[in-house]
């Protein structure tokens, strides 16, 4: 008789209070480099109790379990998943589940343990720890046509095996993909590190203006929850582009060019400038530097031509032409007219043999007159509200008024 007693208080006692969740955590301890993003998650059997909330906690302290520096992380709900981004510092984190007997009930219990997760955060990348790094290669700046190595090394846990390497671009809400398989990068990019598996080195050959991006490196374990992606190396490709404070050679005038990237290349540029067909004409001084100049002071006629920049080293690169005229090559028309209504539109037109050739809309119109435009007659249309008149034809060289 009493030992039935005893039996029946020991079930009461065990379905009320003694009924402990295991919360186990994948992974339980794992370590990664600074400032990476790290995956924690968590899980527990089927309680028969009501889910009332569920929490991580931080513990600050690694030596003490007590409620003294432990933090309230987020109050996730039941899928027991904690992400964390920008690791500093090493830490326990610990998921707790509050449930109730009765949905509305007063009383909770808090159910924890018996682990935690212990992640362990490393300054510099080891090869057992997650993590990737890129050496000092975060922000790179090339020339258009150029080739890109980005040194990378990367880490995972003592028993994950590597499923897949590889190194994508950002995109919005796209999965990463490996750049092998994107057609504008077909042929291009290479593994160079293969025969290491800590190596992630990548070379990306003949960069185009519109590879500026942001790139990253991504690996994947034969484990759950494995894996993990480096930060971004940020690629701006360049051009070269030339400007001129005028594109007309005044006699006695002062013209400077000036040629510059869209960003700082990498250490010292040297700057050199062509004229016509492709003849250095100046080099600048080694330095770090976006932009280079050209002075032509006092500028002669025979300046005139086109100039070009490119960049020592890399000069199968150039920039586009530009082009600075003789102003005594320059052949000013201007449609002159006496009408009343006043005229409110001129355009000038090119008659070649049968062609008419509209040349554009305005009182004055500019020919260089050496270049291959120039044969035919030229007219201008004027207009006003009532009707429309057309001047007498000019041939060129000529002091060019029409009236
Ligand atoms: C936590 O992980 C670190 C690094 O792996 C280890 O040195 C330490 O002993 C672990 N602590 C506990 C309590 O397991
Ligand atoms: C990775 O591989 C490349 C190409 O073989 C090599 O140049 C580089 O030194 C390697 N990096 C490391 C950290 O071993
Ligand atoms: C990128 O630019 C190259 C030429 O510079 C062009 O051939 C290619 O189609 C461009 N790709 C995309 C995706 O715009
Ligand atoms: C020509 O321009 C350059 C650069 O703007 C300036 O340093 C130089 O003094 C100018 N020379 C004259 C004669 O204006
Ligand atoms: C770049 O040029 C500066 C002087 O302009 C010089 O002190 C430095 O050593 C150069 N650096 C390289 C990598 O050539
Ligand atoms: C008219 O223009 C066309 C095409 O631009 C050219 O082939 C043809 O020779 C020109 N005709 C004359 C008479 O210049
Ligand atoms: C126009 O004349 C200049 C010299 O005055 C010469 O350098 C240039 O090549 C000529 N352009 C053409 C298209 O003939």
């Amino acid at each position: 008789m009493l030992s039935v007693i005893t039996l029946s208080c020991f079930l009461l006692l065990y379905t009320v209070g003694l009924q402990a969740l295991t919360i186990t955590y994948n992974p339980e301890e794992t370590c990664a480099v600074k400032g990476s993003t790290i995956v924690l998650t968590c899980s527990y059997p089927p309680t028969r109790q009501y889910f009332r909330r569920g929490h991580w906690y931080r513990h600050d302290s690694r030596t003490s379990a007590s409620d003294a520096g432990r933090f309230v992380l987020s109050s996730a709900s039941k899928d027991c998943i904690l992400k964390l981004d920008g690791l500093t510092s090493s830490h326990f984190y610990e998921h707790r589940v509050e449930t109730s007997y009765y949905p509305m009930s007063m009383s909770t219990n808090v159910e924890t343990g018996p682990g935690r997760a212990n992640l362990t955060v490393v300054d510099t990348l080891r090869k057992d720890c997650w993590g990737v790094s890129y050496g000092s290669v975060t922000d790179i700046c090339l020339l258009e046509g150029s080739t890109l190595d980005i040194p990378c090394s990367y880490g995972f846990p003592r028993g994950h095996t590597v499923a897949t390497a590889f190194w994508y671009r950002r995109e919005k809400k796209k999965d990463p993909t490996d750049l092998r398989d994107i057609e504008q990068y077909k042929g291009r990019v290479e593994y160079l590190g293969a025969d290491d598996i800590h190596n992630c080195t990548v070379r990306i050959r003949d960069l185009g203006l519109n590879d500026s991006w942001q790139y990253h490196f991504r690996y994947t374990t034969d484990k759950p929850g494995g894996a993990f992606s480096g930060g971004p190396v940020n690629i701006l490709v360049t051009d070269l582009q030339v400007s001129m404070s005028s594109d007309t050679v005044t006699e006695g005038d002062n013209v400077t060019m000036s040629c510059s990237t869209r960003c700082k290349l990498k250490g010292n540029t040297t700057f050199i400038w062509y004229k016509d067909n492709m003849t250095p004409i100046k080099t600048s001084s080694r330095h770090p530097s976006t932009s280079s100049s050209l002075h032509l002071d006092p500028v002669s006629s025979e300046d005139a031509g086109q100039y070009y920049c490119a960049i020592e080293g890399q000069e199968d690169v150039t920039s586009s032409a530009a082009t600075l005229h003789n102003e005594n090559n320059m052949v000013t028309l201007t449609c002159i007219s006496d009408a009343n209504p006043p005229v409110h539109t001129y355009t000038w037109y090119r008659k070649d043999g049968g062609n008419i050739t509209l040349l554009g809309v305005g009182q004055t119109h500019v020919v260089v007159s050496n270049s291959s435009e120039i044969s035919g007659f030229y007219y201008c249309v004027a207009q006003n509200d009532i009707g429309w008149k057309i001047s007498e034809l000019l041939s060129l060289p000529t002091s060019g008024k029409a009236s």
